[in-house]
């Protein structure tokens, strides 16, 4: 009776999971027609189709506002996964989301230029845009006019100054930057088994250095070795033996965020991995063929390392973007800031009235995570929201008062309208500050382990191997962007675990 039951429930789970994925397609497909955007109201310009501006998009009830998204790219990019994609396990196309199909979704439409804001003028309330598409031989270049601005740009790839970094290595942040290391990593892998290649040359080509111990180096790490083992190892066994991943940080561990007994665990799991850590290890300098670092002893000695190398990833975290630099200079407030636009409580940026900053680009006290430029984003739509019903609702008490002496006979009436509508105002009005709720960290650490530290009712969980990986696994793809998305990624990692990643070089 109770299997009969079981395999009753779990029918109906799963007819239930394809009417859900069935009505969503449908959806998507068949959204209503949207309404006109009505340039009599006030602009509302959004910078970026990263974390922040498109959590923001998501939630923003567009008839309110004449919306206009300006990003050089026209796609929104799950970047937690991002690293599966440098070595195939997921595909690129998977994990972005076109902005046009984000857009659709809307009720009012909103306008979309493919640009790049150069430069924002907060007295004459216009933002600078350049479009630098290979279309036109000449860089198109005009002004878009803003009631009300959001920075939601991210940041860039910080080099610290460090000689050769930008001419030498790979990043990590963008879909081509993905690409590009799938490409190197295997034209070095293609290039070392080339006929009569000297045994140190086979070695430089087969070591690849990640710079940076953060969870962007950490993962990258891991899916590395991860794609040596599972794939090319099994394709080309014979250079098994001289393929090395080596990760460097200067700090005395990796994953500095993380609770102690996850970085523990994680430096042993790469250990196990033979992944090389190289900690209290600073590069000083980069040249097309090595890695110059300063490693610092127990002894505080110092004592200088080189290390050739094939592929090399750069991932020492942030740095702030020029146009926000630039934007930074103009405000007097901001002098101060160093690390992006400082923000009130109100996300509004310092020094402004009609600016707000969401995400990387934006100092508000918390990590440059997604999940902080999200619910950053998710705020932003709160109070855009209600400011723009707190306007309405004003003006309908501002008419009712005016219609007062028109219809006395109905002064009654009118007056029980005006206080419900006072009432609803100081309900509204009543917006309380951003307040981040930090639901956790997760990081994938190789061999189908991950680590977590997870906010736990007042606590912390931490908990690492694969159980966690599963979670990891079932957190991301919860969280992916659409359907569509989440179906191609189960589709990636299907095809890879049955016939291996590809290894053909684009
Ligand atoms: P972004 O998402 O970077 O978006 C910036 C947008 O601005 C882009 O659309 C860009 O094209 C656009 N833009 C850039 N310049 C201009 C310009 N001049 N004018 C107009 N638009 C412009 N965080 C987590 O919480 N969990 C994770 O698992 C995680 N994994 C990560 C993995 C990797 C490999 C990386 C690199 C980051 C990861 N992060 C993760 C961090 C997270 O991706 C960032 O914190 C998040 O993307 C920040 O969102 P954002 O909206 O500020 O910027
Ligand atoms: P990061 O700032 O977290 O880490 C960079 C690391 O590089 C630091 O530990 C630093 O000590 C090291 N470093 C800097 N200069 C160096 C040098 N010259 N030589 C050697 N090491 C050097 O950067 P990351 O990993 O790119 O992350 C950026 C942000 O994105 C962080 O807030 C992070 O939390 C978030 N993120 C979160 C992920 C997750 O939750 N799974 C995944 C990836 C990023």
């Amino acid at each position: 009776r109770v299997l009969k039951w079981t395999w009753r429930l779990t029918y109906l789970s799963v007819l239930g999971g394809l009417a859900y994925v069935g009505w969503a397609v449908y959806e998507d497909r068949h959204p209503e027609a949207q309404i006109e955007p009505d340039p009599t109201k006030k602009t509302l310009v959004i910078l970026g189709t990263g974390w922040g501006s498109v959590s923001l998009l998501k939630k923003l009830d567009t008839e309110n506002y004449n919306v206009i998204v300006i990003s050089p790219r026209n796609y929104f990019l799950f970047t937690p996964l991002l690293p599966s994609c440098t070595t195939g396990l997921i595909e690129h196309r998977s994990i972005m989301e076109p902005i046009r199909s984000i857009l659709r979704q809307k009720k009012a439409a909103v306008k979309f230029y493919e640009a790049e804001c150069t430069s924002i003028d907060p007295e004459r309330k216009v933002v600078k845009i350049s479009d630098n598409s290979d279309i036109r031989a000449d860089v198109l270049e005009t002004e878009v006019p803003y009631d009300m601005l959001v920075v939601g740009v991210g940041a860039e790839n910080s080099t610290f100054g460090i000689p050769g970094v930008k001419e030498h290595s790979c990043f990590l942040k963008e879909i081509g930057d993905a690409q590009n290391i799938r490409k190197r990593i295997m034209d070095c892998v293609e290039t070392a088994t080339f006929k009569d290649q000297t045994p140190d040359e086979i070695d430089r080509l087969l070591h690849m250095v990640v710079v940076g111990g953060g969870p962007t180096g950490v993962e990258f790490a891991g899916e590395l070795q991860d794609f040596f083992e599972e794939d090319i190892k099994k394709l080309i066994p014979e250079i098994s033996h001289r393929f090395k991943v080596t990760l460097i940080e200067a700090l005395p561990n990796v994953l500095p965020s993380f609770s102690k007994h996850l970085i523990e665990y994680t430096e042993s799991t790469f250990k196990e991995e033979k992944i090389d850590i190289k900690t209290k290890t600073m590069v000083k300098r980069v040249t097309d063929k090595t890695v110059e670092a300063e490693f610092t002893g127990p002894d505080g000695k110092k004592e200088t390392v080189v290390l050739p190398y094939g592929l090399l990833v750069w991932a020492t975290g942030n740095a702030v973007r020029g146009v926000v630099r630039d934007l930074m200079a103009k405000i007097p407030a901001q002098k101060d800031s160093r690390r992006g636009l400082a923000v009130n409580e109100y996300l509004v940026v310092q020094g402004t009235r009609d600016i707000w900053a969401v995400g990387d680009c934006a100092v508000a006290g918390y990590a440059p995570t997604a999940q902080v430029a999200s619910q950053e984003g998710n705020f932003l739509a709160r109070l855009f929201n209600n400011m723009a019903k707190t306007e309405q609702l004003e003006q309908h008490v501002r008419d009712l008062s005016a219609s007062l002496n028109l219809h006395p006979g109905n002064s009654a009436e009118i007056c029980r309208q005006i206080e419900e509508s006072e009432r609803q105002l100081r309900r509204i009005k009543d917006i309380k500050p951003f307040h981040y709720s930090h639901q956790g960290s997760l990081a994938y650490i190789g061999s189908e382990k991950a680590v977590a530290d997870i906010s736990w009712f007042n606590g912390n969980l931490a908990s690492g191997g694969s159980l966690t990986f599963l979670f990891w696994r079932s957190a991301y793809l919860s969280m992916c962007f659409s359907t569509r998305n989440r179906l191609l990624v189960i589709n990636d990692w299907l095809k890879s675990k049955l016939f291996g990643r590809d290894v053909s070089r684009e």
